[in-house]
Formats: structure tokens, C-alpha cells, sequence
């Protein structure tokens, strides 16, 4: 999959460990091109020939039935949406026009893939990230989304277990490092 991101060109995705990916490994070697995997790191580590090497697990999460729901009002904020097509974006919004959360939502059938969501760390702790996360999920809800899905941090990871989500399976990151790469001394670390 071509993703054209500063630090990251392109991923292959698996959704278990087997012999694609020992294969895969065996025969390219490219930095800033990563191997996402949906097993565990034991599971995938002995598949991989070097100087692939794991870079991360976090958990995958779904939430198998989205529902509307109303979103609490921050005293001071405002909820923003934006967007076309099948991506659509919300924000937390201060009332100084400072956006200070956010996250973003692509709808690929009746899936809704839950990515980015953020809330800057001065403005943690308010229930911004909930909210933003309600709106998404409304806003999916309304275009047809039936089921949630995304890839979570331990403190996201927090966040979605009281909205519902739930983990379903290890996602494990293999790359190669930068500095196997020709002129190169800066270790490659792709976004999730
Ligand atoms: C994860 C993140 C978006 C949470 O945003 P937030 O606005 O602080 O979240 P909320 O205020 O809505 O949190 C609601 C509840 O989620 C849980 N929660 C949120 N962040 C948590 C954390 N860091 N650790 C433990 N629990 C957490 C708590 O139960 C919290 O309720 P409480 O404050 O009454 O205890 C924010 O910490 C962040 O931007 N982190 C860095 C980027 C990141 O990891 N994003 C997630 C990508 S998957």
C-alpha cells in the first residue's frame, strides 16, 4: 500500500503471521516501508530475516457496533466538523480559535477506521479526546458506518476502553532500520 508520507513511503499489511511475511522480508529491504501484522511479537519476530527488526506492537481495537450518542459540552470549546468524501475530520476548538484536539475518521464500507486522534497536552484530561471521538463516531454513524476499527497508543488505548472499544488483536510493526540504509544514520520510525 503507497502512502507517500515523509516518514513513511509505503506499508504492507498482513492480517496474520505466516509465510508472506518471511518471504517478504527475505527478499526487500527498505527503509521507511514497514510491515504492520495482526499477531503478536512472538509470533512475527521469528519471521523476519535481517535487519528487519520489530519496532512496535500496540493493540488494534474495534468497536463491532458505533452508535449515535450526544456529545458533552467543554465549557470554553467548540466541536468543529470538516471534510469530504469518505475522510472527515473534527476539532476541538477554543474560543480563541486555537484547535487544541482532533482526529479524523475513513469510512470504507459500512467500517469506519478511526485515526489521528489527539489533544494537545495543555488540554488533556477535559474530555476533549471523548468528545472528538463521539463526533467522529456520530458523524460515521450518519454516513452508514456499522463498525469501528483502529489502531491504538497505551494512553489512547485508555480513552477508546471508555467509549466502548475493545482490543482485538496485537498489531506488530517490523522495519528496517535507517541505518542499514546507503548514506543514511537516522533510524527510521514510521507513524502507527
Ligand atoms: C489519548 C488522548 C487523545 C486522550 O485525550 P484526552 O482529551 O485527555 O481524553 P479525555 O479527557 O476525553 O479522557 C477520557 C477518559 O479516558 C481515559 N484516559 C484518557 N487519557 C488517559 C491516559 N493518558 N491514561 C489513562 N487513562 C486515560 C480516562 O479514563 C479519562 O477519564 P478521566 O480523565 O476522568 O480519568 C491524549 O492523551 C493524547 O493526545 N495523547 C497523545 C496522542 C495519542 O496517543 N493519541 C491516541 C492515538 S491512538
Amino acid at each position: 500500500m503507497q502512502v507517500d508520507e515523509p516518514d513513511q513511503i509505503g506499508r504492507y499489511v498482513f492480517p496474520n503471521a505466516g509465510e508472506p511475511v518471511r518471504r517478504l522480508t527475505a527478499s526487500t529491504s527498505l527503509a521507511l516501508t514497514p510491515i504492520k501484522v495482526c499477531a503478536a511479537r512472538d509470533e512475527v519476530a521469528p519471521l523476519l530475516a535481517p535487519p528487519w527488526m520489530i519496532d512496535r506492537v500496540l493493540p488494534m481495537m474495534t468497536k463491532p457496533a458505533l452508535e449515535a450518542s450526544e456529545t458533552s459540552t467543554a465549557e470554553g470549546y467548540a466541536t468543529l466538523v470538516a471534510g469530504a468524501g469518505d475522510v472527515l475530520i473534527a476539532m476541538a476548538v477554543t474560543n480563541t480559535h486555537d484547535i487544541v484536539a482532533g482526529g479524523r475518521v475513513a469510512l470504507i464500507d459500512d467500517v469506519a477506521v478511526f485515526d489521528q486522534i489527539w489533544t494537545h497536552e495543555a488540554h488533556r484530561r477535559r474530555r476533549l479526546g471523548s468528545r472528538v471521538m463521539r463526533t467522529l463516531e456520530n458523524v460515521a454513524v450518519q454516513r452508514g458506518a456499522i463498525r469501528g476499527m483502529l489502531v491504538a497508543t497505551e494512553a489512547g488505548c485508555s480513552l477508546y476502553s471508555t467509549l466502548g472499544w475493545r482490543v482485538y488483536a496485537p498489531y506488530t510493526t517490523a522495519i528496517v532500520p535507517m541505518i542499514n540504509q546507503p548514506g543514511s544514520t537516522v533510524r527510521s520510525s514510521p507513524a502507527p
